[in-house]
């Protein structure tokens, strides 16, 4: 069994891109960080991030009902895109989206998001640890954790 990581545009930034906001910690640290928390629990990771919103679906609608769960951070599409949300309604187990910066405490624009009202979780503020937590709460709801 695996949990999917979804992770959106300008993610592949991490670390280079406003580290004030983002940290220094690249996506491949977030990855890593996914797979060791997963692992602990017998799980792997799927990773996938894209740039296009459409290479995004396509991950979606391969591993939607193979996936335990997903954890998305979706980036600038969470407040756009209907086509992801679209999407993600269509998954068998849990979505955990996740935001490493506080976006309430940010623009107005990046209040609303089209994935929070679908998802079982939302993650906010906390950092790449925001993905661990997922991650565990993934585990926690699939009953993949201490199973
Ligand atoms: C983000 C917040 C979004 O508003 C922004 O567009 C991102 C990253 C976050 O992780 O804090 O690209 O999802």
């Amino acid at each position: 069994p695996y949990v999917a990581v979804l992770n959106g545009p300008n993610l592949n930034l991490l670390g280079q891109r406003q580290p004030e906001v983002y940290g220094r910690d690249t996506l491949a640290d977030v990855e890593d960080l996914c797979a060791a928390t997963a692992g602990a629990a017998g799980f792997e990771v799927r990773c996938v991030q894209s740039n296009h919103e459409g290479a995004l679906l396509d991950a979606v609608h391969e591993m939607r009902t193979e996936a335990a769960g997903f954890v998305v951070n979706a980036g600038a599409l969470t407040h756009t895109s209907v086509a992801l949300r679209d999407a993600l309604v269509t998954i068998t187990g849990p979505l955990i989206e996740v935001h490493i910066s506080n976006v309430h405490a940010r623009e107005a624009f990046r209040h609303h998001s089209y994935l929070s009202d679908i998802a079982a979780g939302v993650i906010v503020g906390c950092g790449i640890e925001g993905y661990c937590f997922a991650v565990e709460r993934v585990l926690t709801l699939t009953g993949g954790r201490g199973a």
